[in-house]
């Protein structure tokens, strides 16, 4: 089985994604980590973010031991990733990776913003989580600052608009709900509420399914 999890920036879709994928044992594949991961070379290397050819090359050749870099997960990595990500070729360059890492058995749970859109429209099970941009930002500001970065809050609302903002608006693979998405507005709930409805969602389909 394939779930696919969209939403916004700071949605808390990562974290639930990986969550999902333990319970029921299947792999996480978090597809904005790929995106960062662009960034971050990008910007490491002083290179202009809107360099298309430099941009999708360092695409092709990413190297996935690179994800667990703690430094991918600051704000301006973030921010950056979602300039990279509006380039067609660098979009075209990680789409086969995410496919075939949601086709190998035994199932997998991608997060990301175009997963129930684009890379996975088959997917039994999509799942589009929302959350209050101020609770986004709230939140965001706590893990910045929890990791030792400052983080100032209306600075990180301000940063996380403009990113949806570029996210649903570019023209390629943009954010939005697929029609057969389940919304899950996590703005009011915990991590473990979060986690408990969205399994909810998963068996509802399920049990959908087996009644056919
Ligand atoms: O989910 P995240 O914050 O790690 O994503 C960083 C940026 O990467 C996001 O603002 C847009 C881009 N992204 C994307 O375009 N498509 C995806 N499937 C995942 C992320």
């Amino acid at each position: 089985m394939i779930i696919a999890i969209d939403g916004p920036a700071a949605s808390g879709k990562g974290t639930l994604a990986k969550r999902l994928a333990a319970y029921y044992g299947y792999r996480h594949l978090d597809t904005g980590v790929m995106y960062r991961a662009v960034a971050h070379v990008m910007l490491t290397a002083g290179l202009d973010l809107n360099d298309e050819v430099k941009a999708a090359e360092i695409a092709i050749r990413l190297d996935t031991r690179t994800f667990a870099d703690p430094a991918l997960k600051s704000q301006a990595v973030g921010s950056a990733a979602s300039v990279v990500s509006a380039l067609p070729k660098v979009r075209e360059a990680l789409v086969r990776f995410q496919r075939e890492f949601a086709a190998s058995p035994p199932g997998a749970v991608l997060d990301g913003r175009d997963i129930g859109t684009v890379i996975c429209p088959d997917a039994e099970v999509k799942i589009y989580v929302v959350a209050d941009p101020r609770i986004r930002a709230h939140r965001r500001t706590l893990e910045a600052r929890g990791r030792g970065e400052a983080a100032d809050e209306d600075a990180v609302l301000a940063d996380i608009l403009a990113r949806d903002e570029r996210d649903q608006k570019r023209s390629i693979a943009p954010l939005k709900q697929a029609p057969d998405a389940y919304l899950l507005d996590n703005s009011h709930l915990d991590i473990e509420g979060g986690v408990r409805a969205a399994i909810d969602i998963v068996e509802a389909v399920r049990a959908g399914r087996q009644r056919v």
